[in-house]
């Protein structure tokens, strides 16, 4: 079994970033600047975003924290967009979701500048990916791309089972790994909710990817023997002998699917760092993008 270390990966991705920003500081450009709009105190979502905004010092880009109650309206939040969407010093940002129940998603995402959509959240981004065209990959799919190209882990003509269909992950995720190239090129399975026989399903699988959000889901039962897994799940679980109080669990069982699995990612240290890697590589792409358009 060889573990897809996502956290050595996204320092090297880190190193590589922080390579090219030196060299714009050579040049005297401007380095990226990455804002995230963050709305409510959800535990979950302060430390993501915390996490991000920390990255993006260690990299050398500037990054805007802006931090609004979870009583903001859903036309305050449009109102701040436009004004990321306006200011030229911004290269890309970000609305962290999960957001209160009185604001829109759809409309959020739709009111992104799809060039400072460094999520590739945008419909006008989502379906650039579907058809092959450049634009930004959601960052954890692109995240898990990324861990399969470097570690040359074979995707053409596999059977890949993702189990989930958010627009976050699952969604993203299938459509990419059927895509001509390399990851990609494998036969897709999108299993979710309304799925039947899931085990027969993900029985046959040569990748799986779960991303579900329900602890130890995936069950050595439900995996052969050699398969790849890959665990997006990032959930809290209680747990008084940790100092915050509680530990962070994948949807795999990790200690028996790890005896039968070729590659598999640990959780935490897998797919969670290169989220955050390729949204800063997202942000990267931005900047170079914008550069790019006022030179021609
Ligand atoms: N919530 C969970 N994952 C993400 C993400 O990748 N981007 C944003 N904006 N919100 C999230």
């Amino acid at each position: 079994m060889i573990l897809l270390d996502g956290k050595k990966i996204s320092e090297q991705i880190k190193e590589e970033i922080t390579e090219t920003v030196n060299q714009m500081k050579a040049k005297s450009e401007k380095v990226p600047h990455l804002a995230a709009i963050l709305v409510g105190n959800d535990g979950a979502s302060l430390t993501y975003v915390g996490s991000k905004v920390k990255s993006c010092e260690r990299v050398g880009f500037l990054s805007t924290l802006i931090k609004l109650p979870s009583t903001t309206s859903e036309t305050e939040l449009l109102k701040k967009i436009d004004e990321l969407n306006q200011d030229d010093n911004i290269d890309g940002f970000i609305v962290q979701l999960p957001l209160p129940e009185q604001i829109d998603t759809q409309k959020v995402i739709m009111a992104i500048d799809p060039d400072k959509d460094v999520d590739g959240f945008h419909p006008m981004n989502f379906g650039k990916m579907a058809l092959d065209m450049t634009t930004f990959i959601p960052a954890t799919p692109f995240g898990i791309l990324e861990l399969l190209e470097r570690y040359n882990v074979e995707t053409k003509g596999k059977h890949t089972v993702v189990i989930g269909r958010s627009h976050i992950v699952g969604r993203p995720m299938s459509i990419l790994m059927g895509r001509k190239g390399f990851p990609g090129n494998s036969t897709v399975t999108l299993t979710h909710s309304h799925t039947k026989n899931i085990a027969q399903i993900t029985t046959q699988a040569d990748i799986i990817i779960t991303a579900l959000g329900v602890p130890n889901y995936l069950k050595a039962e439900m995996v052969k023997d050699d398969a790849v897994v890959i665990d997006v799940g990032i959930t809290r679980v209680a747990d008084e002998n940790s100092p915050k109080g509680y530990r962070i669990t994948g949807d795999v069982d990790f200690e028996n699917v790890s005896k039968k699995a070729s590659y598999i990612t640990p959780v935490p240290g897998g797919v969670g760092p290169m989220t955050i890697a390729m949204l800063l590589k997202n942000t990267l792409l931005a900047r170079e993008r914008k550069l790019l358009k006022h030179k021609m």
